[in-house]
């Protein structure tokens, strides 16, 4: 008898220790940007921003790397693709019909059990010789899963990282290892052909450019897309291309140190025409596509980031072609006052920021 006794103990207590494991495990919200994915670009030659001007910063122009004549093929193929409002990452081992062969872009390596997930404040295991540069001037905080109270410090940091308000400057950094949860590809041409990461923006973003794009193409207004989301290793990689060309301080005028760009967000996105040759551009603001977005965006929700004579605010110099999403009532505020972000989150805290 007490043999049988002690053996429905002993059940008892299996059953009971399966069921909080599997609570824990549901419980950690650490994991929700971990297991989202890292999502690497594989061919950085593809950026634009990173193709700075050589040697010539007072330009504030970031060359297409495609020509007009590739570009506009591949744009043709884009405009006369249809596809569904916006695409999810492909699941594993589907092929991409838009993909080219030659990208190494991996939309699932999300699976990649290589990823890092604690990285430290010096990553780069090729560390450049040639260019010391502190590219990490607010150290990412380092996110470990967490137990107990640092568990609802866990889910305070990604309600803040997620926040469509969220403030990413020269002050207020992401982690290395933060990938947005739901970056998806819009329903917009862009001046490239391949599925890389940088098309794709977070769900309500890539809503809203799709959006924003239509309405401008009803009104014969024709803008594509250049660059949406970036990873902290690709920002990393552009930022230190370009400080090698132009040095570190002019450098941090045009581009984000890794952490502080709002590419890593999933709501920001550089567009451009064919008008400046599909080029990163300050003379974009002045053409009928960069003046019909600045009075345009708001209604969709987008804002222009850094505007002209701000750059003591933002930090960044002049950036027409630089759209970030905050939603359609900070956007409407901030337009109809012609203020920068910074400036509107002083005025209207957000409870996140
Ligand atoms: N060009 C902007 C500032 C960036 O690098 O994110
Ligand atoms: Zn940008």
């Amino acid at each position: 008898m007490r043999k049988l006794v002690n053996s429905l103990l002993l059940v008892c207590i299996a059953i009971f220790a399966t069921a909080y494991a599997s609570a824990t495990e549901i419980l950690d919200l650490s994991s929700i940007y971990h297991l989202s994915g890292i999502l690497e670009m594989g061919d950085e030659q593809m950026n634009i921003e990173e193709k700075a001007t050589s040697g010539d910063a007072s330009s504030k122009t970031s060359e297409a790397i495609e020509g007009p004549d590739q570009s506009v093929k591949s744009l043709a193929t884009d405009l006369e693709r249809t596809e569904p409002a916006q695409q999810t990452m492909p699941e594993p081992g589907s092929t991409d019909s838009n993909s080219n062969s030659d990208s190494n872009f991996n939309p699932n390596s999300n699976l990649n059990p290589n990823i890092n997930l604690n990285p430290n404040l010096n990553p780069d295991p090729n560390p450049d010789q040639n260019l010391n540069l502190n590219l990490n001037p607010n150290p990412p905080v380092s996110d470990q899963p967490a137990a107990g109270p640092e568990k609802s410090a866990s889910i305070q940091k990604m309600t803040k990282y997620l926040d469509l308000l969220i403030l990413v400057n020269k002050t207020n950094s992401l982690p290395a290892d933060f990938v947005p949860p739901d970056l998806v590809k819009p329903d917009i041409p862009f001046c490239f052909q391949e599925d890389l990461p940088k098309k794709y923006l977070r769900r309500e973003a890539a809503q809203a450019i799709s959006r924003l794009i239509r309405q401008a193409q009803r009104e014969n207004i024709h803008i594509y897309g250049v660059s949406a989301y970036r990873s902290y290793q690709t920002q990393k990689d552009i930022f230190t291309r370009k400080a090698r060309e132009l040095g570190e301080k002019e450098a941090n005028r045009l581009s984000a140190y890794p952490g502080q760009s709002e590419h890593q967000t999933g709501l920001a996105i550089d567009l451009t025409s064919s008008r400046v040759g599909f080029k990163l551009t300050q003379n974009f603001g002045s053409t009928p596509e960069g003046r019909w977005l600045s009075q345009n965006a708001a209604d969709f929700g987008f804002i222009i980031r850094y505007p002209a004579g701000k750059e003591h605010i933002t930090g960044y110099s002049y950036e027409p072609w630089h759209l970030r999403y905050v939603g359609v009532e900070a956007a409407q505020v901030i337009a109809d006052k012609k203020i920068t972000l910074e400036e509107y989150l002083r005025d209207y805290p957000s409870p996140n920021w």
